[in-house]
């Protein structure tokens, strides 16, 4: 804007002044005239006329209306293109020989043209006219362009100034009433950071935040009108989400839950009829169908706990002595898998941590399993135990074959799980390290892997004490 009005006052004082000084040039051009003709008379006047007064008549009252020129009038006389007199009439009268030898420019004026502007040296600037007078000699007439000049620089000074102080005063104006303007701006802008600050991806989120500029009239209230809209629509959006994750979170742990007791039920007549007398193939299909019956129970029990795990049920707060839980877990392993070597590696003194006991036991029993069902017999599984003050690290590793590289990033993932033949013929589902993940998320814990042939190593790392929220938001991967 202060480019604009700097361009804009450029251009008006360039016209202005041009403008100026055509009109004053051509008035003194009509005062040249006249001061010419007046010369022009004098020297053809015939003898014996009244003698001249000291001044040249234009110079005093000789155009009508207008007050007395106050130019320089110079007169000079050219004979054979020579100057052979000039003079100067001052201001007040005075009439001033001029020596002709400064004059050597007067010989160019076109004689009988318009008047032309010329600098004669000391004098200054004059506009210049030339006739021939009835003698043959060539009168030149001139008038001081001193006064216009200086009429014409002191308007270029008022108006340098006054472009100065307007574009001062439009400077500080604007930036205080384009500061005023852009506030609300701010303020729909500090919605929008403070809504991006928010944590949208999980969970139950209230979408609070609304700009209150909001009134449609101006550019700035359309624009916080717009987003306002939007909120109020990516919120509906959001409760829509959460609506439908609690509604398929709630329909999985129903469904989990409802299975348990028809499996229950086909495991138990199951057992039963395998008591009768029975035919060897009929054995046989029992046996499968109790097998099968039991896996699909324990895939059952994984899943409502996850679906459990992901509602956000509350733990159960207790203090869980780790040593005793590590040891127990160890040995029930070693009583399943008594191929493999079990390592025990506990600190000195007891350790202990606020939780769940019996989901922290599913932790433990879900990660020596799997260094029992995913390695070969004779591998050596180390269980161990470290605590400082800011938590506990408890460790499973093993020196088996390690996961496959493409399985390790998603490892933790649901129904991942790799596709060896041994985690095939252990009906392995995929779904242990998941709820390893969930139950440690849920205490406030993380659990990292690191698998290379010959070193598999789990490491959950425990607060001490449950954070105050756990389990009251969903545990996510
Ligand atoms: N200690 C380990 N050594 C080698 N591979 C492992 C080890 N632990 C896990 N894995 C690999 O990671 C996969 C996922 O393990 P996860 O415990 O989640 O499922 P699973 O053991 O296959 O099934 P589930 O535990 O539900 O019966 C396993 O199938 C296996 O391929
Ligand atoms: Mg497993």
């Amino acid at each position: 804007m202060l480019l604009l009005l700097a361009v804009a006052s450029a251009l008006m004082a360039v016209a202005t002044t041009l403008a100026l000084r055509q009109f004053l040039v051509s008035r003194l051009d009509d005062d040249l005239r006249a001061a010419n003709r007046f010369f022009t008379q004098v020297t053809t006047a015939p003898p014996g006329a009244p003698p001249l007064p000291g001044l040249p008549p234009p110079l005093l009252d000789d155009a009508p209306g207008r007050g007395p020129t106050p130019q320089d009038t110079l007169d000079a006389t050219i004979v054979d293109g020579r100057v052979v007199a000039a003079s100067v009439y001052a201001r007040g009268g005075q009439e001033r020989a001029v020596p002709v030898e400064e004059l050597p420019d007067l010989v160019a004026v076109p004689v009988g043209g318009p008047p032309v502007s010329a600098d004669l040296g000391s004098l200054g600037g004059y506009r210049l006219m030339a006739v021939r007078d009835p003698a043959g000699a060539v009168r030149v007439s001139g008038l001081s362009q001193q006064r216009l000049q200086e009429t014409v620089d002191q308007v270029v000074v008022i108006e340098l100034v006054v472009a100065a102080v307007a574009l001062l005063g439009a400077g500080v104006a604007g930036v205080f009433l384009v500061r005023r303007e852009l506030r609300p701006l701010e303020r729909v802008a500090t919605t929008a950071a403070r809504v991006s600050a928010l944590r949208l991806d999980r969970g139950e989120v209230e979408l609070a935040e609304r700009v209150p500029d909001a009134d449609p009239r101006t550019e700035v209230g359309q624009v916080g009108t717009a987003l306002n809209g939007m909120l109020d629509h990516v919120g509906s959006a959001l409760a829509a989400r959460q609506d439908s994750e609690t509604r398929l979170r709630r329909f999985l742990a129903d469904a989990s839950h409802e299975l348990r007791t028809p499996l229950a039920a086909i495991r138990g007549y199951a057992e039963l009829t395998r008591r009768d007398e029975l035919a060897p193939r009929t054995e046989h299909s029992l046996v499968r169908i109790s097998s099968q019956a039991e896996r699909m129970t324990a895939l059952v029990e994984d899943m409502l706990l996850l679906a459990r795990l992901d509602a956000g049920r509350p733990l159960e707060r207790a203090e869980v002595d780790l040593t005793r839980l590590v040891v127990d877990a160890v040995s029930d392993a070693h009583a399943v898998g008594p191929d493999h070597r079990w390592r025990l590696r506990l600190p000195e003194r007891p350790v202990t941590v606020t939780g769940d006991a019996s989901r922290l036991t599913q932790v433990l029993t879900n990660l020596l399993a799997n260094a029992r069902t995913h390695t070969p017999a004779g591998t050596t599984v180390t269980a161990s135990l470290e605590a400082d003050p800011a938590g506990v690290v408890l460790t499973v590793d093993d020196d088996g074959p390690g996961i496959p590289p493409d399985l390790l990033p998603r490892v933790f993932e649901r129904f991942a799980r790799g596709s060896s033949s041994r985690s095939r013929e252990h009906g392995s589902t995929g779904l242990g390290l998941a709820i390893v993940q969930a139950v440690v998320t849920a205490h406030g814990g993380t659990v990292e892997v690191t698998s290379r042939p010959g070193r598999t190593t789990f490491a959950v790392g425990l607060p001490h004490a449950l954070p105050v929220e756990a389990g009251a938001q969903p545990a996510h991967r």
